[in-house]
């Protein structure tokens, strides 16, 4: 049997990482972790609870209060996000915590409580972890990491259309700098920015449909898995 790895996808938002995560995940059979659904309900959480992110204190009792947990979905054939027991899958995506995760994710306690519970799932390995960290703080020994990238334009275009789907009320200017502030919190904060690894191989999927990305993507796998038998 084939050694399992470690595979981490890191990118902007909206580049389809949780899409080819979740697709290799299936494919190989591996858990799927979707890194940005952990701080997407943590920040559910402080909204729900008003916390103040400017104190550290009240932001720690917060945390405490914070249990996370992935539940597979057999239908959808994907893991699912718990919020202290509840399935928070959707509300996680709507825009009121789209706003405020950047931020969120910039404080150091939340990072620090995230990356430990996602280091422990990856012990066993055999696991795609998507995020912004992940091949650079998370696992940097991962065998396998991917930084993904698409133009701003075909982002915007491919989160509106599943925005807009639950929401019509929903503009595609709305989005565009949704996606725009976001990235600029990731990439510019002091904590764990937004960078690619040295040793991460591009995929930049703006003109690839999904079963192309899943293809070259695990042409990869099959690379370094083969690498490792030897
Ligand atoms: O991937 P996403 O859009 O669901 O992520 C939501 C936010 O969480 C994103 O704005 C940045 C943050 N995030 C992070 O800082 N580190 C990660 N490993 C994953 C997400």
């Amino acid at each position: 049997m084939e050694e399992k790895i470690i595979i981490a996808i890191d990118g902007h938002s909206s580049c389809g990482k949780s899409t080819l995560a979740k697709d290799m995940a299936r494919e190989l059979g591996y858990k799927h972790i979707d890194s940005g659904a952990m701080y997407r309900a943590i920040t559910l959480h402080f909204i729900r609870n008003n916390v103040n992110i400017s104190d550290t204190e009240e932001v720690k009792a917060a945390l405490d209060g914070v249990k996370l947990s992935f539940v597979y979905n057999e239908l959808k054939q994907t893991s699912e996000i718990c919020l202290n027991g509840e399935d928070v899958a959707h509300q996680i995506h709507e825009m009121i915590v789209a706003e405020r995760v950047s931020d969120v994710a910039a404080l150091k306690d939340v990072r620090e409580y995230a990356v430990e519970q996602q280091r422990a799932m990856g012990i066993e390995k055999g696991i795609v972890m998507d995020g912004r960290d992940i091949g650079t703080v998370v696992f940097p020994d991962a065998e396998l990491k991917l930084f993904m990238t698409a133009d701003m334009d075909v982002r915007a275009k491919r989160r509106f259309q599943e925005l807009y789907e639950k929401n019509p009320n929903i503009t595609y200017e709305e989005v565009m700098a949704n996606i725009q502030m976001r990235d600029y919190i990731d990439s510019n904060r002091e904590e764990s920015p937004l960078r690619q690894a040295e040793d991460a191989v591009v995929l930049n999927n703006a003109k690839m449909s999904r079963e192309e990305q899943l293809k070259t993507a695990l042409g990869w796998v099959k690379e370094r898995t083969a690498k490792l038998a030897t």
